[in-house]
């Protein structure tokens, strides 16, 4: 317990790094959370045209999300892989370094999916590619793709697994509230869009 622990505390701290906060500041953009959505992801920094750093924020989000699961499942093994996962996504939507003020946990679900089950990773980004060549809306497509992951993550891994990413689905669609009623009215930006 106590390794499972220290493993779900390391993964929240690296989850706390907010790359896209780091990634607009480095590229001269400015504070991020004062542009578009307001979100501190990769969606957001695609919005101020800038399509290396709306990369870099995608990457590193969801580089520390894989990061957590494969360091967790070296130290401490399978179970404690997906419990970092979680944990690295929770860091990411109530980080330490912004005031618990976080993103949507999109990228970093995404990520964590990938290391923990490369074929259910695969196929939750699939998802989202899909909805997303369809819609043109990023967060319908992150709605879309977490409904979706406990169900590839329980037929391509196993159905313990499915019932974590099935937490980690429900807070990632709970942060896009605002996001689901501006679908609802229409006035959801698409992807690229300013708003
Ligand atoms: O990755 C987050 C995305 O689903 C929505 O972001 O900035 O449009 O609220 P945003």
């Amino acid at each position: 317990w106590t390794t499972l622990g220290l493993a779900a505390l390391a993964a929240y701290l690296l989850g706390s790094i907010p790359f896209g906060i780091v990634v607009a500041r480095a590229f001269g953009l400015g504070d991020i959370r004062k542009i578009g959505s307001g979100n501190i992801g990769a969606t957001n920094v695609l919005r101020t045209g800038n399509k290396l750093a709306a990369l870099l924020t995608l990457i590193g989000d969801a580089g520390k999300g894989a990061i957590a699961v494969v360091l967790a499942r070296l130290w401490a093994g399978e179970a404690a892989a997906g419990v970092a996962g979680l944990f690295a996504m929770l860091g990411h939507l109530f980080p330490l370094y912004l005031g618990f003020r976080g993103g949507k946990g999109v990228a970093t679900a995404l990520g964590m999916l990938l290391a923990l089950s490369f074929p259910a990773g695969l196929a939750t980004c699939a998802s989202w590619l899909v909805t997303a060549a369809i819609s043109r809306y990023s967060s319908l497509s992150a709605i879309v793709a977490m409904a979706l992951a406990p169900l590839w993550t329980g037929l391509f891994y196993h159905w313990h697994g499915a019932a974590l990413v099935a937490v980690m689905s429900a807070c990632v669609i709970a942060r896009h509230h605002a996001n689901i009623r501006r679908l609802i009215d229409g006035t959801e930006p698409r992807i690229g869009r300013k708003g």
